[in-house]
């Protein structure tokens, strides 16, 4: 008797099937030893050595799975599970293992390494699945180094171009497209790291809220409509160096004025924004570099960093053009010179609407509180929803704390999150394609 996908699902997936909690914890621990600095701060910027060594890390861990490891130009790591027929789509599941400057565990690693833990499981209780499932750890998720955010998922949507990095620069004034020219990805190669869509079912990220809704309604796991998207620039006021004690007031070009004023706006406009119906939106002034910056000279040259978001596409881009208009008008206004330089503008995404209700049905089943809800920070899946179907799992964070030592999600709530991913992973690998 032929039996049905479901049929063959629910002989193939005992109920007794879950991850080993242990396991995932241990190794959530080990990646966490690495970049780990004071407070339990956590840092691994992309490209550094710390970033490198988590990587490794993966790498090794997935061989010991016995995965299929792929590794990229840019450093994308991909542990396959083999199933299904050479050319069945895979399910991939993953996240970022870097972080952000002084950042905490969870962003990240707990997708990356649930992912590897739910494949883990399947392959030691010898679960055969119509697809290959595959773990995936993408590159420079964060922005905090370059500026530039989801490197390495972008890339494997091919949604970037050359001239998308020429503002992407770090601290210490290296290029990201040096970075990426020291790897052999250029105008002419960036099209080889693009994933074909037809190679793909679906992608699932398992990943920390790091906002506060969970906690505050006592639900354990978020499922994702939507991804809000940045806008971010740089502005760049330039006024005139000077003698702080000497300089009459009235003749000051003082740059860091100017910026301290267009901080103001942005957060005035944005708290104004936040109340209107067509869409919360949030600023930040994250980075500022000062020039000369010392206690005795005026500053000559600011530099901000300006990040816009909100899932409503056109509230950004108005809050955005507002933001640009208003810096225009307070350097005009004190004379001094504004570049704006923009680094990326991003559209809302929203997610997969058939794996909501994939993800809801594990909840009801199980009996686990659940929450329908957009994100507010940014994740890979903004991308892979560019070239496949893409669903995200959240788990609650400790008072909504994220980007900051602080971070927190309980062990218990990220197993039961690995799980649920295991429990999706399965149902999407047996849809029908
Ligand atoms: C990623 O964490 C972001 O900046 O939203
Ligand atoms: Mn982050
Ligand atoms: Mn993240």
């Amino acid at each position: 008797m032929i039996s049905t996908r479901q049929e063959q699902r629910a002989n193939l997936f005992p109920a007794s099937l879950a991850i080993n909690k242990k396991r995932l914890l241990n190794d959530l621990n080990a990646i966490s030893r690495i970049g780990l600095g004071e407070h339990g701060s956590m840092t691994r910027l992309v490209f550094s050595i710390k970033e490198l060594r988590s990587r490794q890390l993966l790498i090794h861990l997935m061989t010991q799975a016995g995965l299929k490891v792929h590794v990229d130009r840019i450093g994308n790591i991909f542990g396959r599970l083999n199933g299904g027929g050479p050319k069945a789509p895979a399910v991939i599941a993953g996240s970022h293992l870097d972080s952000v400057l002084h950042g905490g565990k969870f962003d990240g690693p707990v997708g990356v390494v649930g992912a590897l833990e739910a494949v883990r499981t399947l392959k030691e209780n010898k679960v055969g699945l119509p697809c290959p499932i595959e773990v995936a750890c993408f590159v420079g998720e964060e922005s905090s180094r370059f500026g530039f955010s989801t490197l390495g998922s972008s890339l494997l949507a091919g949604q970037v171009r050359m001239e998308d990095l020429a503002n992407a620069v770090d601290a210490h004034g290296t290029k990201l497209e040096d970075v990426l020219a020291s790897m052999g990805i250029y105008r002419d190669t960036l099209a080889s790291l693009k994933r074909d869509p037809a190679t793909v079912k679906a992608y699932l990220e398992l990943h920390i809220e790091q906002g506060p809704i969970l906690e505050a309604k006592k639900k354990k796991i978020g499922i994702v409509t939507a991804i809000a998207a940045p806008t971010r620039l740089k502005v760049i006021f330039t006024g005139q160096a000077d003698h702080s004690g000497t300089t009459p007031m009235e003749m000051r070009k003082d740059a860091l004025v100017a910026a301290a004023q267009l901080i103001g706006y942005i957060e005035e406009i944005c708290r104004e924004y936040s109340k209107m119906e067509q869409g919360r939106v949030v600023g930040t002034v994250g980075a500022m570099k000062i020039e000369p910056g010392v206690i005795n000279a005026i500053p000559g040259k600011v530099e901000l960093s300006v990040d816009i978001r909100s899932i409503a596409a056109k509230a950004k881009d108005r809050v955005a053009a507002m933001v640009k208009r208003r810096a225009r008008e307070i350097a005009k206004q004190r004379g001094i010179a504004l570049e704006i330089l923009p680094i990326r503008a991003e559209h809302p995404v929203p997610l997969d609407e058939s794996l909501l209700p994939v993800i809801r049905e594990i909840c009801e089943e199980k009996n686990i509180p659940y929450e329908i809800m957009p994100s507010g920070a940014g994740h890979d899946a903004m991308q892979m929803a560019k070239i496949a179907r893409a669903g995200m799992i959240f788990i609650p964070s400790k008072k909504g704390i994220s980007h900051s030592p602080l971070e927190w999600t309980a062990p218990e709530d990220i197993c039961l999150g690995a799980q649920v991913l295991l429990e999706t992973i399965v149902k999407v690998a047996y849809e029908k394609n």
